[in-house]
């Protein structure tokens, strides 16, 4: 049922999937191809839903890397694990390819500019003025300052769309004492009880969600 993809990580094929075709495009025969949502209502769908944000950190050449997300979610509690979904194309996802290792580390509301650095198309994303010096340089790196920070060790990545879903067994968890996180909405930085801008009434497009 796996494969491995372009980069090293490893594919499950969807169960219907025979062996020797390519698993993306697997199942999206005309025949059977499932019916996409517009990518604007489906941004502004998915723009609706508040969400933590946090830096996917590794190691790049050494060197410390990390990228701004907000699809990260808990996997499972026992064993500790975690996903990611970063775009396939891009640096921080080859990297944790090569690796096998990868950091979450949850922003905190006064980190609004590195998330702003970790999410500038194609820039460079070093990150050595905001993490914390490496006692195991084999360790994802850690952003000083942030809520929490998440070490992992790569197990699973499932290439969906144009991204790449990767599954990370947690070694090692850590959490601030106390903190504000950072958080986006309606493609805005916002903090908890900030102040939220007033929005046109939404109830008449979603008029069938209302009764
Ligand atoms: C708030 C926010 C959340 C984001 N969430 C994701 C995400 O979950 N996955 C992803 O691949 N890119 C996400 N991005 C976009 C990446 O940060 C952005 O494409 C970045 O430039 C990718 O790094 P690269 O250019 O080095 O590949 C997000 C951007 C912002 C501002």
């Amino acid at each position: 049922m796996t494969a491995r993809t372009a980069f090293g990580g490893r594919h499950r094929r969807p169960p219907s999937a025979a062996q020797g075709d390519d698993p993306v495009t697997l199942g999206t025969t005309a025949a059977h191809a499932p019916a996409s949502a517009a990518v604007l209502d489906y941004a502004e769908a998915m723009s609706t839903l508040a969400s933590g944000v946090v830096l996917v950190t590794c190691r790049l050449d050494g060197r410390p890397w990390g990228v701004t997300i907000t699809a990260f979610s808990s996997v499972s509690t026992d064993p500790p694990t975690v996903l990611v979904s970063l775009g396939t194309e891009g640096i921080a996802a080859r990297a944790i390819a090569a690796t096998g290792r990868f950091g979450v580390s949850v922003l905190a509301a006064q980190q609004r500019p590195l998330a702003r650095l970790g999410s500038a198309p194609g820039a460079a994303k070093f990150l050595e003025p905001f993490v914390e010096a490496a006692c195991d340089t084999g360790a994802s790196p850690v952003v000083a300052g942030s809520l929490a920070h998440l070490d992992c060790d790569l197990v699973e990545a499932v290439a969906v769309a144009d991204h790449t879903v990767f599954f990370g067994r947690v070694r090692t968890a850590r959490a601030a004492r106390a903190g504000t996180p950072l958080l986006y909405h309606r493609r805005e930085y916002r903090t908890l009880g900030g102040p939220a801008r007033a929005h046109p009434p939404i109830a008449r497009s979603l008029g069938c969600l209302s009764n």
